[in-house]
């Protein structure tokens, strides 16, 4: 059994109801971020994250994400034929980024059940899950952060951030005491999907970034549909704490809900004003509608 972390699984076979109705046809996963799908983001962090294989888990409608990541003939020989080079450059490095390995999810049974559909492309051995709806800015890749975490610890690790007050309520929500040697670092002791503000065990909300060890699969495969009567991830590895450790790790960097519509104007916004093509421009153009 190899003990690196070489592969990220990437749930997308969501719906996306929250985003309706632009994903009524388009896949969430899809929607543009400035220039680039969220999608596009995730895998970009885990091959920044030293992650060597992509295991996207698709459902039904979701087939513009495989042609994404693959080569476009008829544009690139078009770019080609205009001479435009860069735009050329764009469009194959996107093809050639990753390998990319697709596995679908016949029903919307949970978050648990899509990770587990990924099981006999994971193997035996430790994996990372991006959820690709949240969107995370970090100097360091937040997954890198939690990779060097699993290293060390030698456990699966869990991404968390604060929340206060009732909008804890969307997350799976840790219970833990933070590490001797690492503030960031938290023990985990327990772990409720979507408690209400007066069960939730702490601030701590689990957000979409996990490092685990392939015992979850065998767990998931045994759990039962839990909140909202689907199959939970956070209840999965809830099992897999009673047989290992699992910690949280209150990562460094800011994360975006991009599967929402509110935490997608935020991300558009804080992403363009990095961009040093649009910053100066888009900073003056805000100054003058914001009075
Ligand atoms: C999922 C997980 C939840 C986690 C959240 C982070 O919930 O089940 O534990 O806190 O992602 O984004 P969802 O947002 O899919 O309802």
């Amino acid at each position: 059994m190899s003990n690196r972390v070489r592969k990220a699984v990437f749930p997308a076979g969501g719906l996306g109801t929250r985003f309706l109705p632009a994903t009524k046809v388009i896949p969430k996963e899809m929607l543009a971020l400035v220039d680039k799908p969220i999608i596009q983001y995730g895998v970009e962090e885990a091959l920044a994250s030293g992650i060597e294989h992509i295991i996207l888990v698709t459902g039904r409608g979701k087939s513009a994400m495989e042609d994404h990541f693959d080569l476009s003939y008829e544009l690139d020989a078009t770019l080609e034929r205009r001479g435009k080079k860069e735009l050329l450059e764009v469009s194959r490095k996107v093809a050639h980024m990753a390998r990319v390995s697709y596995v679908r999810q016949k029903e919307p049974l949970g978050l648990g059940h899509a990770v587990l559909c990924a099981k006999d492309l994971v193997g035996d051995e430790p994996f990372a899950v991006i959820l690709p709806d949240d969107v995370i800015d970090a100097a360091t890749p937040c997954l890198k952060q939690m990779i060097d975490v699993f290293n060390d610890k030698q456990g699966s690790v869990l991404a968390t951030m604060t929340i206060d007050g009732p909008g804890i309520s969307a997350y799976g929500v840790l219970a833990g005491s933070a590490d001797k040697s690492n503030p960031r670092i938290y023990n985990c002791t327990g772990m409720v999907e979507k408690p209400k503000l007066e069960d939730a065990p702490s601030n701590q909300a689990i957000i979409g970034r996990y490092v685990l060890t392939p015992r979850v699969f065998e767990l998931l495969e045994t759990t039962k549909p839990g909140a909202g009567g689907e199959i939970q991830l956070t209840d999965g590895i809830l099992a897999l704490l009673k047989e290992e450790k699992v910690f949280g790790y209150s990562f460094e960097g800011k994360r975006f809900d991009a599967g929402d519509k509110f935490g997608m104007l935020q991300a558009t916004v804080e992403f363009a004003l990095k961009r040093p093509e649009f910053a100066e421009k888009f900073r003056n153009y805000l100054k003058g509608v914001v009075c």
